[in-house]
């Protein structure tokens, strides 16, 4: 049995992937709209990606005899005056997810849920790599997007990126 706990906190966090997934997707009409479909893309994916992080907490709760119960998802829309953002947003929610997931960690930990422990391994792990990728992404953006041709380039860069599955088995 889950703690208390551990649960209710796993529970909060599928809202938080979804609303994560809802927040991107947002940012990907804004770049859509401002003619930048490769940023619209990369958006589109990282949507993608929050939605099964969501799906995973969600299998991870009730193959643990937890109870999902879904609350009202926050709309987003948000606006946007500069191309850099949301690039910048995307680096301060990542920040603030990794937090989330480190508060279940330390829920867990305090009451020795090794099980629940090892399934977050993996969100500590990846939240690391959305934490690199969005800096990445500003330093680029810093260095070339001011520029026409730079842009042009980086929106065609941003536009390769394709949908891989998460690796995490449940
Ligand atoms: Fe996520």
């Amino acid at each position: 049995m889950l703690d208390a706990k551990v649960s209710e906190l796993l529970n909060n966090q599928i809202n938080k992937e979804f609303y994560s997934a809802y927040f991107y997707l947002d940012m990907s009409n804004y770049y859509e709209e401002q003619g930048l479909s490769g940023f619209a893309n990369w958006f589109k994916i990282q949507a993608q990606e929050e939605r099964d992080h969501a799906m995973l907490f969600m299998t991870y709760l009730q193959n643990n005899g937890g109870k999902v119960t879904f609350d009202t998802i926050d709309a987003p829309n948000k606006e946007y005056k500069e191309f850099i953002e949301p690039l910048k947003e995307t680096l301060n929610h990542e920040r603030y997810v990794t937090s989330l997931i480190h508060t279940i960690y330390d829920a867990a930990y305090s009451v020795k849920d090794f099980r629940t422990m090892q399934f977050l391994d993996w969100f500590v792990k990846e939240q690391g790599e959305e934490e690199k990728n969005a800096d990445d992404i500003i330093k680029k953006f810093t260095l070339f997007g001011s520029d026409a041709k730079g842009l042009y380039s980086l929106d065609t860069e941003m536009g390769a990126r394709v949908y891989v599955a998460p690796t995490l088995a449940i």
